[in-house]
């Protein structure tokens, strides 16, 4: 561990006792400040290097959507060993988001419940964040985006976020499966998801043409996921990001286990594990999948993996535990591998699919 990594614990241990969403205001403005100081983590071992949608991933845990809401510190969060990054979800105004306390630890059970509401600054701050960033140290950085909760034309809300800010990062992902953006995740269904992606094609066509990847909910059935991988694969996007929180509630122990709002971290694991190799299943190599739910160690990734993720991405388990997180996923990513005979990550996805056994 670094003196950085201890430093960057050490600060995640005192950052754990404020309320959560205080923590988080205060880590991102420590990391505007201090991010370009941390030492980057070195050259990543070539075995974790993923080849996916175009680009090339020195490994494959990213960070997830939602804690770099305005794109303030992306190429910061890459300094403790992210892959890539994701920032978002934007939409194109800035809006508050709802009432707090919107964001609760469940410690016992090593879950998250939030229901921020797209709290971000709209997309022209997102941009302005975006076309700052220092030349030379950037990451890969995905740009995630939706529509204003009192948006009359949600469809026009994604078009105009693609036009803005696609030029900007190296990825976009369409978030239809927040649930604390009332009947947001109605976009998932056949007719409604068909024409959002149909307009977001031509608005790339009209525009730049980034990769496109869609982020679905765990919490649907397998008519619904049948629907979705036929739209994806007609559709000829590049990607699907498996999956965003979820609204049911498995057994927790912890205070405020019963708060409104979408569940993450160790309980999501299971479900969005299961629905990710259901997508697999569906659409083998047809589109890049990645895997997010509940990733708190190298197991859960390789797991990830296994099931059919070429990139995984995370969040609870950081703001739960703290940035070394990153780098003993890599390194148990590379003992799994060398358990099971893989010379690379590429090697070993979908091993644990259905398809495959
Ligand atoms: C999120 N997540 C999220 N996802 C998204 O697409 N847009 C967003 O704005 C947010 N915001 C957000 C805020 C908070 C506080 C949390 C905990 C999560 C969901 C996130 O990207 C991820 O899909 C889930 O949290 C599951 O991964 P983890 O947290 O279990 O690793």
């Amino acid at each position: 561990m670094s003196i950085f990594d201890l430093g960057g614990n050490l600060a995640a241990g005192a950052l754990r006792r404020l309320e959560a969403e205080t923590a988080h205001r205060t880590t991102i403005r420590l990391l505007k400040s201090w991010g370009p100081l941390i030492p980057p983590c070195g050259p990543d071992d070539p075995r974790l290097a993923v080849q996916a949608l175009g680009m090339n991933f020195p490994n494959p845990v990213g960070l997830a959507a939602g804690f770099d809401k305005d794109a303030e510190v992306p190429d910061a969060m890459a300094r403790f060993g992210f892959g890539f990054v994701e920032c978002g979800t934007v939409t194109p105004r800035p809006q508050a988001g709802n009432p707090r306390p919107r964001l609760f630890r469940l410690t016992e059970d090593g879950g998250v419940i939030n229901r921020m509401g797209f709290n971000n600054r709209g997309m022209a701050a997102a941009a302005a964040n975006l076309k700052a960033r220092r030349r030379g140290a950037r990451a890969i950085v995905g740009i995630n985006i939706g529509a204003n909760k009192d948006s009359i034309d949600r469809i026009a809300d994604y078009a105009a976020c693609y036009a803005v800010l696609a030029p900007l990062a190296d990825y976009v992902t369409v978030n239809v499966s927040s649930p604390n953006t009332p009947g947001l995740r109605g976009l998932q269904n056949r007719e409604e998801l068909t024409r959002l992606l149909g307009s977001l094609l031509e608005s790339r066509a009209r525009t730049v043409v980034r990769p496109l990847l869609l982020k679905i909910a765990p919490d649907l059935d397998g008519h619904a996921l049948d629907e979705i991988a036929e739209v994806v694969r007609a559709s000829g996007i590049e990607g699907l990001i498996v999956s965003n929180t979820t609204i049911t509630r498995p057994p927790l122990r912890s205070e405020h286990g019963q708060e409104a709002g979408g569940l993450s971290g160790a309980p999501l694991f299971e479900l969005s594990t299961r629905v990710l190799g259901g997508m697999y299943d569906r659409l083998g190599g047809a589109v890049t999948l990645v895997g997010v739910g509940g990733i708190a160690s190298g197991a859960d990734a390789y797991a990830k993996i296994q099931a059919g993720a070429s990139l995984v991405q995370l969040y609870s388990a950081l703001a739960l535990g703290g940035p070394s997180l990153v780098t003993r996923i890599k390194r148990d990513l590379l003992t799994l591998l060398a358990r099971d005979g893989h010379c690379s990550i590429v090697s070993a996805v979908g091993t644990g699919s259905r398809a495959q056994n």
